[in-house]
């Protein structure tokens, strides 16, 4: 079972996975950047993207909601929140920021007009129970979105067998350590199962030929990340897998039989809440009856309560 434990996740946060997180970023924000157009994020919106890892679908946000939006990323992870910041430095993005938390444990003082994530429920023990905890945050009427993948949708023709073997080793070593490789198609009874609207729903996934390297790469980083779990879990060995060699094994073989590999199905899904709530939904809603809580239990850093100040729109 996956594990609220920062130290369970299974990818980690070393420098070669957030760079992989960035990589991967390249590829697969285009597809986010339409769900969360689709969905309706528009400018001076507040966002709470959660799992935001390195920042990239925050950073999406940002750019949608604008300066006169904010978007606020939360993630388990000092390292990769790290990187999220000096990213968005860079970018000079003054309507972002970071905050370090467990998912569960989140605590705001007023409501967002969307909360988003992009590969994060699928790590959940129960991501039922945690999407209706991240509801809490959204206000009436506003929107929670998530984009999370369908392994098995994975494939190649003609086949690569060694693009073929690596995706079912990858799925073999999630499902050992608790990741849901099916969340992305399990996320309408999931939204259900949390008391939601029955979401929209779109599918895209990424596909191309020997000659497409970075969707190779997509894959393969995955799987060299993975190298120690697939190990340790008795899925193959690193002698098996030869991280070292196999881009170059999968592109010899595309390029053999011009085969395409088609990457995981991303799945976007997303709906609104209802305008009106019930009094007792309003009171279990009530952002300032878990923040009071926070404060009389947790001592908070000086960061975390600057941005438990009330947003300014
Ligand atoms: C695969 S990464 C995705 C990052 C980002 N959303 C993206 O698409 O690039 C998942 C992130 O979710 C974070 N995460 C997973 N479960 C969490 C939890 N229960 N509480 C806080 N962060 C969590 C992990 O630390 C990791 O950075």
């Amino acid at each position: 079972m996956a594990s609220d434990d920062a130290s369970d996740y299974v990818l980690g946060h070393s420098p070669r996975e957030l760079e992989r997180l960035r990589r991967q970023g390249q590829l697969v924000n285009p597809i986010t950047w339409q769900f969360l157009i689709e969905a309706g994020i528009a400018p001076g919106m507040r966002i709470l993207d959660v799992g935001s890892g390195a920042g990239d679908v925050a950073f999406l946000a940002a750019e949608l909601v604008g300066p006169s939006g904010q978007v606020v990323g939360v993630d388990q992870s000092p390292d990769a929140l790290a990187l999220a910041r000096s990213r968005a430095k860079e970018q000079s993005l003054a309507n972002l920021t970071f905050r370090e938390s467990e998912l569960s444990a989140m605590a705001f003082d007023q409501h967002f007009d969307a909360a988003i994530g992009r590969y994060v429920l699928c790590f959940q023990p129960d991501p039922a129970a945690l999407l209706r905890k991240i509801t809490r945050w959204v206000r009436p009427g506003g929107i929670v979105l998530f984009h999370e993948p369908d392994r098995k949708q994975m494939r190649s023709y003609p086949p690569t067998p060694t693009y073929d073997k690596m995706s079912e080793w990858i799925d073999e070593t999630f499902g050992r350590t608790g990741m849901e490789v099916r969340m992305g198609m399990k996320l309408y009874s999931t939204f259900v199962a949390a008391g939601l609207a029955e979401p929209t729903m779109r599918l895209h996934a990424v596909i191309g030929g020997a000659k497409a390297l970075e969707e190779v790469h997509f894959e393969a980083d995955l799987a060299v990340t993975l190298a120690a779990a697939m190990e340790r879990t008795g899925v193959v060995t690193a002698e098996e897998l030869g991280a070292d060699s196999l881009i170059e094994r999968i592109t010899q073989e595309m390029s053999a039989n011009q085969s395409v590999i088609v990457g995981r199905a991303e799945i976007g899904a997303w709906t609104r809440l209802e305008e009106r709530l019930s009094s007792r939904e309003r009171k279990q809603n009530d952002p300032s009856r878990d923040f009071v809580r926070h404060e009389r239990n947790a001592t908070l850093s000086a960061e975390d309560r600057l941005l438990a100040l009330p947003v300014r729109s």
